[in-house]
């Protein structure tokens, strides 16, 4: 059973924890060839990322989070995701690439987003803004229980945070390998809609696509277009969310739609009742 960190504090406390199991040599600065060892990956990563972000990379590293970018994981329009190593385990850092990042759709989910008021509307600080949303939203899913990789650092269009994977194998999306109990994943999705909806939150962007099945255990990934249920659209994205669950666990066998989804969640936001003495 993996463990859930309830506050910053005990976020804060794991990390020192992994950051001794690491045991990376103070001092001695990473060599760029040290860095991203593997030709492939370091040609990837030159084709797509420009020299600040390379920088960015460094100084992460430097800070002893991690000692080397091993390959790419995934490779999208927006950004990259890699393994990087790190002591005896690994982390997953994503990169967002600055030029081709869609501000447009990016600003949709910044501005109404009171977290994020005074964000400049130029690439760079939107990517920017853009990343520390994504490890925010890590944080408020990791403090109410829901799980999501554990965030690590980020900086500039960096973000480090758990690997979610076994012997170094990259979990698969729920989309490529289905739950084996698809009920019971339905019932702890089910639970975590409710769970963000207690908080506020709205992810915006869930689907098969963003679920990991991690030897069984779902975890929620993407959360850089997470919203609070104050923004103009939270009631749109919202029904968008169980729309495209429903659908997919209806496809596979669940006996559910848009509308007993909808119930089920709002049937599990609400608190039990505390027992009369
Ligand atoms: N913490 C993680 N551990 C392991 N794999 C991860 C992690 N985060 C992301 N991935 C992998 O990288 C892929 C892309 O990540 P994510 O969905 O966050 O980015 P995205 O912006 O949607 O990228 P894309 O445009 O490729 O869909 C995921 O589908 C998953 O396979
Ligand atoms: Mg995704």
């Amino acid at each position: 059973m993996k463990k859930f960190y309830t506050n910053q504090s005990q976020i804060n406390k794991q990390l020192n924890e992994q950051l001794n199991e690491q045991q990376l040599e103070e001092g001695k600065p990473i060599k760029e060839e040290k860095l991203i060892k593997d030709e492939h990956t370091r040609e990837i990563f030159e084709q797509v990322f420009d020299k600040a972000t390379l920088n960015t990379v460094y100084e992460i590293a430097r800070k002893k989070y991690f000692e080397e970018i091993e390959f790419v994981i995934s490779t999208g329009k927006e950004g990259n995701v890699f393994r990087c190593k790190s002591g005896n385990g690994h982390y997953a850092m994503k990169i967002y690439k600055i030029e081709t990042s869609n501000f447009k759709h990016m600003m949709e989910y910044i501005e109404g987003d009171r977290r994020f008021k005074s964000v400049r509307k130029d690439k760079q600080e939107i990517v920017k803004a853009w990343t520390k949303k994504e490890y925010k939203n890590l944080e408020e899913l990791t403090k109410i229980k829901v799980k999501a990789p554990l965030p690590i650092t980020f900086s500039r269009n960096c973000l480090l945070m758990e690997f979610i994977g076994e012997n170094g194998n990259a979990a698969p999306r729920a989309k490529e390998k289905p739950f084996t109990d698809m009920n019971k994943a339905y019932e702890t999705i089910c639970e975590y809609l409710a769970k963000m909806i207690n908080a506020k939150l709205i992810h915006s962007d869930l689907s098969e696509y963003n679920i990991l099945n991690n030897n069984e255990e779902l975890v929620i990934i993407d959360v850089g277009q997470m919203v609070t249920t104050e923004h103009p659209k939270a009631k749109e994205f919202y029904v968008r969310d169980i729309r495209n669950l429903s659908k997919w666990f209806s496809k596979n066998g669940v006996k559910t739609n848009y509308e007993k989804m909808y119930e089920h969640v709002k049937e599990k936001t609400k608190k039990p009742k505390k027992e009369k003495k």
